[in-house]
């Protein structure tokens, strides 16, 4: 499958409102059904210097954009905590296991390592989502410890992972 990876653009607010609220997504990312594009365009606009952005994009049978996946990293400001980041990364349901994941998760890792710089990138998954867990494990990223009834999914509070990736350098 052709897709490309681009830095978010205003505009797509639209495509990753309908990603974040697509049922295979929106319950291990902490999304609401009820979630509005003006929230979605609202940051993309107020994004500053500390976020790092993509999407990955491919055409429709008409030849139009279609934002399959965006994945974002976001530099912490507290200067004590500059050499530290948090990841977030989604994938359209359907386009789901065919690489788009690792590419996205491979561009923001090399901003990191050799462009920020940064020492630590971390993240927190639910814990029975395998898939999630393989892709950060096959990037370096190792499990740290558990955050009991972290996150609220579908009428329970369930516990979540927390995950750091050292840079290797
Ligand atoms: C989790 C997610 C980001 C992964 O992206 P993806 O594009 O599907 O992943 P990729 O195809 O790049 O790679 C997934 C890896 O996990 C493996 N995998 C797939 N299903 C798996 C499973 N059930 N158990 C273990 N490993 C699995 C794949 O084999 C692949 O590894 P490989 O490249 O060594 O073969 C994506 O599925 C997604 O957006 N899910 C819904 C939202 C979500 O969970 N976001 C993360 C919140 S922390």
């Amino acid at each position: 499958m052709d897709f490309i990876i681009r830095p978010v653009n205003i505009g797509d607010g639209k495509g990753i409102n309908e990603l974040r609220r697509m049922p295979g997504v929106f319950e291990n990312i902490l999304g609401i059904p009820s979630e509005r594009v003006k929230r979605n365009e609202d940051h993309i606009v107020n994004m500053d210097s500390n976020t790092h952005q993509f999407v990955a994009v491919t055409k429709n049978q008409l030849g139009e954009e279609v934002i399959i996946g965006t994945a974002g990293l976001t530099v912490y400001a507290n200067h004590r905590l500059r050499h530290c980041a948090s990841i977030g990364i989604m994938i359209h349901k359907d386009y789901q296991s065919k690489g788009v994941g690792t590419a996205l998760m491979k561009a923001l890792i090399d901003i990191a390592d050799n462009w920020l710089m940064l020492v630590r990138v971390e993240l927190t998954v639910f814990e029975d989502n395998e898939k999630a867990i393989a892709l950060y494990e096959k990037l370096g990223f190792e499990k740290e410890g558990v955050k009991k009834l972290a996150a609220i999914r579908n009428g329970k509070y369930e516990n979540e992972f927390l995950m750091a990736r050292i840079s290797p350098s």
